[in-house]
């Protein structure tokens, strides 16, 4: 009999077995020595839990603001290129799935199915998620404009602009397997210009990408961007605290706290210590202006505990990468919907335990630093930090 799926790691174990060599190295892998992936990992386990017993759970739900909106579930599916290469399903079944489970996806803009075919599979869904486009910056402005135009038009709600990754990080697992692409499946709205060459992410060599790292995006970009679109921007790669109130200072609509899976730079922290500090500044930030500047966190999150963490230590949603994929690669759209489903019945048992009706009762004191031999209940007493 085969072994039941429980968990994500089953899922990345089933994940595993049908993918090539070069695909696992791919999706699954990281920069030079995986520190940092690692670390995504563990950090989340280095926060103990907290709860509070006997609260009036009544009407309880998972409801969450981000960018001025309701959504059903604090939890998006991660902008992440190719997918068609992990399954034939490849960005409309993680689309579709991920709205049938009440999340939200970022469609990478090195997806492998056109951003038109995949938004209308979800947008008329009530009970979706949202639904955003990740962009990497690139100098050919009319190639932008056109691409910010395509977007719009498709009905993407939020435009999100990578900022950790001007040029590709030292991937050694790759560079062992070399990435095969099956015939067919490119990142389909990449420039013409780079298809020989696109994004280092699809070279084998370990040169650095001097091309790309010349039209790494800058500050004032983001500010021309900011003008050039009428979507809401979200910038993903933040883990400096003075990068998130400059950011808040141009006036975006959120940062995503991460190290990119941990793809990039390697010995990055892990994004469940680089949270608290960034949203400390950002509460300040939100306090003293009018502008509320959303912060969401990806990287190592794997159960329903590591979510609600986020939120303790300051996110107002998180991402998903791997494990969404992984549930893909094995079994298509059903595959994603599973490993969404395992997450949010996690996540909302974690709630209630903790004693929690909803997302507002969660509070920073629900969390405290597990050191060894030391107990969560503890510090966790001492009322909120
Ligand atoms: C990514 N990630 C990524 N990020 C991005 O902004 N644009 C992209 O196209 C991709 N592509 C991509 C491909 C693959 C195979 C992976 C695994 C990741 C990074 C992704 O959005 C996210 O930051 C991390 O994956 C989150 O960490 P976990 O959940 O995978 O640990
Ligand atoms: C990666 C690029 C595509 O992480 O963001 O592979």
């Amino acid at each position: 009999m085969p072994t039941p799926i429980v968990n994500l790691k089953d899922h990345e174990r089933a994940a595993q077995a049908v993918l090539s060599a070069s695909a696992w190295s791919y999706f699954s892998g990281g920069a030079a020595d995986e520190i940092t992936l690692r670390r995504n990992l563990s950090g989340w386990q280095e926060w103990g839990l907290a709860p509070r017993v006997l609260q009036d759970l009544r009407g309880g739900h998972t409801r969450c603001n981000l960018i001025g909106k309701t959504w059903p579930f604090p939890l998006l599916v991660a902008p992440m290129a190719l997918q068609r290469w992990a399954h034939t399903d490849g960005e409309a079944g993680m689309a579709m799935a991920a709205a049938a489970q009440q999340c939200g996806m970022v469609l990478s803009h090195q997806t492998s199915t056109p951003l038109q075919s995949v938004a209308p599979l979800i947008l008329a869904e009530p009970e979706r998620g949202p639904l955003w486009f990740q962009l990497y910056w690139q100098s050919d402005k009319a190639y932008l404009q056109d691409l910010l135009q395509q977007v719009e038009a498709a009905g993407y709600e939020a435009l999100v602009l990578t900022v950790d990754a001007p040029v590709h990080g030292v991937r050694d697992r790759e560079r062992r397997e070399g990435l095969h692409l099956p015939t067919g499946i490119r990142a389909v709205h990449w420039p013409q210009a780079q298809a020989d060459a696109p994004h280092c992410s699809f070279t084998t060599s370990s040169g650095l990408c001097a091309g790309v790292a010349n039209a790494a995006p800058t500050w004032a970009d983001v500010a021309w961007l900011r003008s050039a679109s009428r979507l809401p921007i979200l910038l993903k790669g933040i883990t400096h605290p003075q990068d998130a109130l400059q950011a808040a200072r141009l006036q975006v609509a959120g940062v995503i706290v991460s190290n990119h899976g941990g793809r990039t730079l390697d010995t990055l922290p892990d994004t469940a210590h680089l949270l608290a500090p960034i949203a400390a500044a950002v509460r300040e930030h939100n306090a003293a202006t009018q502008h509320t500047l959303n912060i969401l966190v990806d990287g190592g999150i794997r159960r329903g505990t590591d979510i609600f963490k986020a939120l303790a230590l300051g996110a107002d949603a998180v991402l998903l990468g791997r494990p969404a994929l992984f549930g893909l690669a094995h079994a298509g759209a059903q595959g994603v919907a599973h490993v969404l489903r395992l997450l949010r019945d996690e996540f909302e048992m974690t709630l209630a335990l903790c004693g929690c009706a909803n997302l507002q009762d969660i509070q920073r004191s629900h969390v405290a630093v597990l050191k060894q031999h030391d107990n969560a209940y503890a510090q966790g007493a001492q009322g909120p930090v």
